[in-house]
């Protein structure tokens, strides 16, 4: 088998990434180890910056995003029983909107299936060949045969867990890592929304968020210990530490609903440097993970799978590979700045057991200053809206 550029992963990265090729013209193939069923099932994060949705709409897949999803201009802070409003559009002109990630992904798989797209799902023991040539490749069972797929570049969107990332030798590479000691426990609720916006709380208690997915569905979370069980947590229990967490003095109370899913998820800090060797790429959460507290996971993915389009665009149609060999160094700029963002927003929202009383009170000390100061509160809301400039 043979392609230009062979994709490890159809997740965000992977799926767009191909698409994007195909409409330039460029042959890939994408090689995903579950079932398409899984991956349009899993449920994550939802919260698109305008450039994400600028890239998606380009694609040709922005319709049921601007038909289902709900465009948000901006959030609100819930500190000390008040909410305070963070103004995006008239802070930075921008705004955002909140649509599913998997459902962002059934619309990456249905245009690649429409578009006669060579997608693999099902498929094991990937492992990757000759990066260091023009000409690697990568081997894979399917449906009990061996394949090799030959290309000239290998695109590792395999996420945190996947294998591309080992394939850069250990010495030219540098891991950067934070892992928090604390998780997000994460509901979906049949109800009505508890708020026209996002809800960001910090409470001595610990964070809480009220996310939203329609007008009849919406998706709450709170922090709490990674190792904890989602057995130990009846609906009541949820809902008492929700309103703890949530509810103002000034009368706004979190809705509840029936929950109908429930899950716990890890929050780590990471970057691999360098996001590339020889023939071989890095994009999305294989090379990066973020906190979900500034929502810019998919955001960063799609973010790199623009550059790197660009990159193999120059290659393919004017033979140059500068943009191919300045591709790490152009991603990490904005990656850096999420990552800071996300630790920094993190930081300030979570219950953190090292801090001291001292700490703590500074934690609200900046939560002031974000909501009365213009400026703190444009940086803010810039980071969220997604920076352009880097
Ligand atoms: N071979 C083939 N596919 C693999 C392998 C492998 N060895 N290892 C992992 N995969 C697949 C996974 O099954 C998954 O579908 O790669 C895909 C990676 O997708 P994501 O984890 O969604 O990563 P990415 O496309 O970079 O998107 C990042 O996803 O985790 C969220 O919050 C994160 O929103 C961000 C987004
Ligand atoms: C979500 O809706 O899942 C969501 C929203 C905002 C975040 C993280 C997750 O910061």
């Amino acid at each position: 088998m043979r392609t230009q550029v062979g994709i490890i992963g159809a997740g965000p990265a992977g799926l767009l990434l191909s698409h994007l090729l195909h409409l330039r013209g460029i042959d890939s193939v994408v090689l995903e180890r579950r079932g398409r069923d899984q991956i349009e099932s899993t449920i994550r994060a939802g919260v698109l910056e305008q450039g994400t949705m600028d890239t998606l709409a380009e694609a040709g897949v922005g319709e049921r995003m601007k038909a289902e999803g709900a465009l948000h201009h901006g959030f609100e802070l819930a500190f000390e029983g008040k909410r305070r409003r963070i103004d995006l559009t008239a802070l930075t002109g921008k705004s955002i909107t909140v649509y599913a990630q998997h459902e962002v992904l059934k619309d990456l798989v249905a245009a690649r299936v429409a578009a006669d797209g060579k997608l693999f799902f099902d498929v094991s023991n990937t492992s990757i060949h000759g990066i260091d040539t023009a000409s690697p490749s990568i081997r894979f069972e399917h449906a009990d045969e061996q394949h090799e797929l030959h290309c000239d570049y290998v695109i590792g969107c395999d996420g945190f867990h996947g294998v591309s990332r080992s394939a850069i030798p250990a010495a030219l590479r540098q891991d950067y890592e934070r892992v928090f000691p604390f998780g997000w426990f994460g509901i979906l609720v049949e109800a009505p929304p508890t708020s026209d916006e996002l809800i960001y709380a910090r409470h001595e208690r610990g964070f809480a968020l009220i996310s939203t997915r329609s007008q009849d569905v919406q998706r709450m979370y709170f922090q709490c210990d990674p190792n904890d069980a989602v057995e130990n947590w009846s609906d009541d229990r949820i809902w008492a530490e929700l309103h703890a967490r949530v509810d103002s003095d000034e009368g706004h109370q979190v809705v509840e609903g029936k929950i109908f899913q429930k899950n716990i998820v890890p929050m780590r800090s990471f970057v691999s440097t360098t996001m590339q060797h020889g023939h071989l790429f890095l994009a999305g959460d294989a090379a990066h993970i973020v906190p979900p507290t500034g929502a810019k996971g998919l955001n960063l993915a799609v973010a790199d799978v623009r550059v790197l389009t660009a990159a193999l665009v120059a290659f393919y149609k004017e033979s140059r590979t500068d943009l191919l060999d300045a591709y790490s160094e152009t991603a990490l700029r904005r990656i850096w700045r999420a990552e800071h963002f996300s630790y920094w927003m993190t930081r300030m929202m979570h219950r953190l057991d090292d801090a001291s009383p001292f700490e703590q009170r500074l934690q609200v000390a900046e939560l002031e200053h974000v909501t009365t100061s213009r400026a703190a509160a444009t940086a803010m809301a810039e980071n969220y809206v997604g920076v352009v400039a880097v």
